[in-house]
């Protein structure tokens, strides 16, 4: 389905009724990293995936892109959908980074959190250096190149190396995102806010997933944000990687299944 919002194409997915459960992806993905989620979530929630600006079908839009654009795309989605009611939230990777971003904007709007293998902090001065760099061979090698840098990473080891189907298709979302997004990502990532000190702030039921075997993003930082966030409960799936929805659907859907019951059930 698409929509308009300010003169710009999203496309998007909306499966299922009940208490809106609006999924955001990651970099450099579109929402059919929710496909598993959206087929399999959608009995026991409304289902929402956007494809952010610039990827998927979405129209990229002028840049600069930031974390507050992104969140005011999300925003703006809710209220063209006519969702008024505090939806769940749920943020994978960058998708949390905006997650974090529309909880600081927009509390009244959530309902409760999902974050699934992000971090609450912000770039490091190397981390945002490398940002640059990445920016630099985007421009020059192309999008292809930021993708198979990426790839033995955004899925586990494992993953990688027994799952040639899951290599194909995540390469596939992968490549298909355009410059223009890979560059105002990375801009947005480089540039957000630090979340840690909210994280004792947050006062909406949190739940916290990762993969066992992230390899860009270490487990540590899902405990950290744990502990930090008062109704916060964690699950490391085991035998997954940074794309744990995709890697391990079946666990994944059960936590947010039992999740979601348990607060709004
Ligand atoms: C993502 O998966 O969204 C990104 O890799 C996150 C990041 O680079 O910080």
């Amino acid at each position: 389905m698409r929509i308009n919002l300010n003169n710009l194409a999203i496309d998007y997915s909306d499966n299922g009724s009940g208490i809106p459960l609006f999924l955001i992806h990651g970099y450099p993905l579109s929402r059919a990293l929710w496909e598993p989620q959206t087929a399999g979530l959608a009995d026991v929630a409304r289902v929402l995936a956007l494809d952010l600006r610039g990827h998927g079908g979405s129209d990229p839009g002028p840049g600069p892109y930031s974390m507050s654009v992104l969140a005011d795309d999300c925003r703006g989605f809710l209220d063209a959908l006519g969702i008024a009611r505090p939806v769940v939230l749920g943020g994978l990777s960058m998708g949390g980074y905006v997650a974090f971003e529309f909880y600081r904007k927009y509390p009244q709007r959530i309902a409760g959190l999902i974050l699934a293998a992000t971090r609450a902090g912000a770039d490091s001065p190397e981390a945002k250096a490398n940002r640059d760099k990445a920016a630099t061979t985007a421009r020059e090698k192309g999008v292809g190149a930021i993708v198979e840098t990426m790839l033995p990473k955004i899925l586990s080891q494992r993953s990688f190396q027994t799952r040639p189907e899951l290599v194909t298709h995540v390469r596939e979302m992968m490549a298909s995102t355009p410059l223009a997004a890979v560059l105002g990502d990375l801009a947005a990532m480089r540039d957000r806010a630090d979340s840690t000190a909210m994280l004792a702030q947050i006062d909406k039921p949190t739940l916290i997933l990762h993969g066992a075997d992230d390899q860009l993003i270490p487990p540590a930082e899902a405990q950290a944000a744990g502990a930090a966030i008062p109704d916060a409960r964690l699950q490391i799936l085991p035998d997954a990687g940074h794309l744990l929805n995709l890697e391990q659907p079946e666990p994944f859907n059960e936590a947010v299944r039992g999740f979601m019951s348990s607060v709004w059930g």
